[in-house]
């Protein structure tokens, strides 16, 4: 049984967030009580996460969109303060991992996707890895055996336990597939100039289609909770794997 600041140090260095920066506080955001024996992990803190916390007994809650992003009114009033007073009331610990996870070589939610989906080779610079390292933030899987796009988005719907929604302009054979977990509706115009046969994220926006019609782009959307699963999930394996502790993944739906 860990005490808090081991499991702290630990997920600080494995998931190296000292070498990343981001938009919100990577690391402990909320401080609880020092002995960690029941962790709650979850893709995003909202109150029902807090809840099953509670209910759980948990000792920690750890996720991927934290309370507190750089961009936030520095007030705690409304939905924050009853989430941030039923933690510290039940003196748990809040720890956030935001593109440390987006970005980590073993975790990430790409890799895990990619994997999942069966890829048989994974690209971190893009197709023929003549993409700028600036792109990382996504990564590229390649079929040895092309397969149907309807074939692959039957994979997607299975591998991520969603229904994917998608504007199918491209090739009918996919042997090559761009992932941006979550929010990557704002790659459209850099995945364009990648040469991939499709291109999957968690959203889309109002310019989305038109923009894949006239490239002539496969583009899916998996939805930004489903395709922000895996990593959470086995980030809660790992540290299940590390320390002496009960792990447990809330799962709360999330249409979007
Ligand atoms: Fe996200």
């Amino acid at each position: 049984m860990p005490v808090r600041k081991e499991l702290e140090n630990w997920l600080d260095e494995y998931l190296e967030v000292g070498r990343i920066s981001d938009y919100l506080p990577n690391g402990l955001q909320i401080e609880g009580r020092d002995t960690i024996k029941k962790i709650v992990t979850a893709v995003s803190i909202n109150l029902e996460v807090v809840e099953a916390a509670i209910k759980h007994r948990a000792d920690a809650i750890v996720v991927h969109h934290g309370m507190f992003w750089k961009s936030d009114k520095p007030a705690i009033s409304g939905y924050r303060k009853l989430r941030i007073k039923k933690i510290i009331d039940n003196d748990i610990s809040l720890f956030a991992y935001h593109l440390p996870l987006d970005l980590h070589p073993e975790i990430s939610h790409n890799r895990l996707i990619l994997k999942g989906l069966g890829v048989d080779e994974i690209d971190g610079y893009g197709n023929n890895g003549n993409i700028k390292k600036d792109y990382s933030i996504g990564l590229t899987g390649i079929f040895e055996k092309p397969l149907l796009f309807d074939q692959l988005i039957k994979r997607v719907n299975k591998t991520l336990k969603t229904e994917a929604r998608y504007f199918k302009y491209g090739k009918k054979n996919i042997q090559s597939l761009y992932v941006v977990s979550g929010a990557g509706r704002n790659m459209i115009d850099q995945i364009s100039h990648l040469g991939v046969d499709a291109y999957l994220t968690g959203d889309v926006q109002e310019s989305t289609e038109h923009i894949a019609k006239e490239e002539r782009l496969n583009y899916i959307f998996a939805g930004h909770y489903n395709t922000e699963r895996p990593g959470m999930i086995e980030l809660g394996e790992k540290i299940g794997q590390r320390f002496q502790v009960d792990v447990l993944f809330v799962d709360i739906n999330n249409p979007l």
